[in-house]
């Protein structure tokens, strides 16, 4: 019974890595309200974030949370969370569907 479980498991698990979605980071919600989840900003003046370069993106919340990019707004919306916690945004970010022009 128990390896019936373990092999259930893993079938699940190998079809959720096929689909190569990256899962919904926990703390999306912090930047859903000016940037929308899936990258498509709904707030006047808020860039789209949507298929933009995974680096720059990494990059760009760096330089937010330091401070060294000094927009007082995304300093907050950044300064508590971690850089594991930044970096998955940035890949669930870079991974939507761009905005067409
Ligand atoms: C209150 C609205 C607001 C919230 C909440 C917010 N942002 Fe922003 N974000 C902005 C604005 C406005 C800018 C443009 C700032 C500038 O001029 O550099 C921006 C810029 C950015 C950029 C740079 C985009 C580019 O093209 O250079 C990234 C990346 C980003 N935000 C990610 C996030 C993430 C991740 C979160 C959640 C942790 C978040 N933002 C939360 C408003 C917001």
């Amino acid at each position: 019974m128990a390896t019936l479980a373990a092999l259930s498991l893993l079938v699940f698990t190998t079809a959720a890595a096929a689909a190569q979605a990256p899962a919904k980071p926990v703390r999306l919600g912090l930047c859903a309200a000016c940037h929308g989840e899936n990258g498509r900003a709904v707030q006047p003046g808020t860039p789209h974030l949507a298929g933009q370069d995974l680096d720059y993106l990494k990059s760009a919340l760096a330089a937010y949370r330091s401070g060294a990019r000094d927009v007082p707004l995304m300093r907050t919306a950044t300064g508590a969370l971690s850089s594991a916690e930044l970096d998955e945004l940035a890949v669930w970010f870079a991974a939507q569907s761009p905005v067409p022009p």
